[in-house]
């Protein structure tokens, strides 16, 4: 069992500074456009085995260290009672958007076991394959929100914040149901074998950091505290656009924070306090020419032997442009320097 990966979560010395990317799985790989040609995405995400079988994909190819278990955030959206469909080339659409108190009191609580079981099932499959330790995510409350109120992706967010300050109550509401839907999903995630647990915050940048502060970081809070509770399982937050932010999550008790890439990784290192640090290649630094991009690797390498824990990511996903020969020249790199940084 390879388990540089949570060793480097809790800040302990490790062989090699451990690699897995965001997005890891997905339409950039021709195994993974294989499987998906025979049916749609949430059918995928509904079928263990599959689901099984297109999370190996990128640690066998690749030889990551960690595997993120392949789901969607908007799942548990869905169990929460809303309509959800994925259209070709445009992303999520949620068709009744949550916009009135009727709509967000309809909103239910899923049981996880009950209405999402294909999550659980795909992660007891996938620990009897893996070699090294399966990641269990969730969306934060206030990017699931964003979704789920704008009916989709958004470019300024009127129909979020709107809410928010003009009717807090309702957009209060919506979030301690997100909230609790959440923490269960991530709670039923570890007792089913996840190893550690990351929250996606992919909006939480778009908000000035005043109102992250009311509006969407008690919410993660509250998340962290309730998984403390009943896993102690390394937990990650991810807040992409985050750079502005970590004032605030520097604070919070995860044992890792996801950097993204607009921030030189060592004044994040400063800043970030008792917490290990994932990230922040450019995903776009993947289409770089070998010699460079492979500099930068070192480089960042470099800086992240200054934090209490390294662990070695981009810093948002994996784009679908992106050539699998660039990934294993990215993974080798990594392990390869930081191994021999290590010997010297
Ligand atoms: O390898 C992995 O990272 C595991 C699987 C995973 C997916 N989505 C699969 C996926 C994970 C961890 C996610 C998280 C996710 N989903 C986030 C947070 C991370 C981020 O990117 O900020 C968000 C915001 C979503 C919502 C979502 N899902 C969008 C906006 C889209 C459409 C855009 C896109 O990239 O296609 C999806 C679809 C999606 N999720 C795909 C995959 C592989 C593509 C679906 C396809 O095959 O057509």
């Amino acid at each position: 069992m390879n388990t540089t990966f949570l060793k480097a979560c809790r800040g302990e010395q490790t062989s090699h500074v451990p690699v897995w990317f965001m997005r890891q799985a997905g339409r950039y790989l021709p195994d993974y456009q294989r499987v998906r040609s025979k049916l749609n995405f949430l059918e995928l995400c509904k079928n263990p085995a599959l689901c099984t079988e297109v999370t190996l994909q990128p640690v066998d190819i690749f030889h990551f260290d960690a595997a993120i278990l392949f789901s969607d955030i908007l799942v548990p959206m869905e169990a929460m009672g809303l309509t959800l469909e994925f259209h070709e080339g445009h992303g999520p659409v949620f068709p009744e958007p949550v916009q009135s108190q009727q709509a967000a009191e309809a909103l239910r609580i899923p049981d996880p076991a009950e209405d999402t079981p294909f999550v659980l099932e795909t992660i007891r499959l996938l620990r009897r394959e893996l070699k090294v330790p399966l990641i269990g995510f969730a969306g934060a409350p206030f990017t699931l929100a964003t979704y789920v109120i704008e009916g989709g992706s958004s470019r300024n967010f009127y129909a979020t914040k709107s809410m928010m300050f003009q009717r807090p109550e309702l957009y209060r509401l919506i979030l301690d149901k997100i909230t609790a839907c959440t923490s269960s999903y991530l709670i039923a995630q570890a007792k089913a074998g996840a190893q550690a647990l990351q929250l996606f915050d992919s909006w939480a940048g778009a908000l000035a950091p005043c109102d992250y502060e009311r509006f969407a970081l008690p919410y993660v809070q509250s998340i962290l505290a309730d998984l403390r509770k009943h896993t102690d399982i390394p937990l990650i937050y991810f807040a992409n656009h985050g750079a502005t932010l970590l004032r605030h999550t520097s604070g919070l008790d995860a044992d890792v924070l996801g950097i993204d890439w607009r921030i030189p990784l060592a004044d994040a290192i400063r800043q970030v306090g008792p917490h290990a640090v994932q990230g922040n290649l450019d995903p776009l630094a993947l289409f770089l020419p070998k010699t460079e991009l492979e500099a930068r690797i070192a480089a960042m390498l470099e800086d992240g032997k200054a934090a209490r824990g390294y662990i070695f990511n981009l810093g948002h996903g994996v784009i679908p442009e992106t050539d699998p020969d660039q990934v294993k020249i990215a993974v080798e790199a990594v392990h390869r320097f930081s191994s021999r940084s290590k010997q010297s």
